[in-house]
């Protein structure tokens, strides 16, 4: 069975990739020893994707995948972006949403969310991966499920915002399930043609 490392130590995450990849063993950085930080200064989502994956593969010899994502607001000029964790000092979830929601002061936006996955093998090859999920912030939360920004993201063809959907429904829909399946379709097309 091929081997990819996932640059990540998020459960959430690799439990998601699992799923898709079902026919690689994917390790976690746990698992292969790697417990340094990784500076994630690029201004991009693809260059902090970059960033990670090339530290892993460069340590560990193998083909590495690391992703990326944010949230896009238009009327805020594309902010939070590749802030989105760290947007507000607290950097808790809850002081984010309040600083986007008052940063908009009472107006819904367009927005959406990236998720962008970067492959890097050990002999130099460098590939990215971009998903992108579009809907609207709302002035109000609604929701307990999720986390980050779903209770204010809103997709109106669901009348639901990303808090108020199961996980499921979530994971069927999201900018990481597109890049996720960018992912997945590569993959397979490198097993046929090798
Ligand atoms: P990272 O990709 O783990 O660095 O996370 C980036 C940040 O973007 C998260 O901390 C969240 O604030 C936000 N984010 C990314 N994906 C989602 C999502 O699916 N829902 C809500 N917030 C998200």
């Amino acid at each position: 069975m091929k081997e990819l490392v996932l640059a990540s130590n998020n459960a959430h995450k690799i439990e998601e990739i699992k799923e898709i990849l079902a026919n690689y063993n994917i390790l976690s950085l746990a698992d292969v020893g790697f417990f340094d930080e990784i500076i994630e200064d690029g201004v991009t989502f693809e260059e902090n994707a970059l960033i990670k994956a090339r530290i892993i593969s460069n340590y560990t010899k193998k083909i590495a995948i690391a992703d990326d994502s944010g949230l896009v607001i238009d009327l805020l000029n594309g902010e939070p972006g590749v802030y989105s964790a760290r947007y507000s000092k607290e950097k808790t979830d809850k002081k984010n949403i309040e600083k986007v929601l008052t940063k908009l002061n009472g107006k819904e936006s367009p927005a959406h969310f990236v998720s962008v996955i970067a492959l890097v093998t050990p002999d130099g090859e460098e590939i990215t991966f971009r998903g992108e999920c579009h809907g609207k912030i709302i002035s109000e939360q609604r929701g307990n499920n999720g986390f980050g920004y779903d209770p204010i993201f809103y997709i109106k063809k669901l009348n639901k915002t990303f808090a108020e959907l199961s996980n499921k429904e979530k994971n069927s829909i999201s900018h990481r399930k597109n890049s996720l399946n960018k992912l997945a379709g590569y993959l397979r097309e490198q097993i046929n043609e090798n």
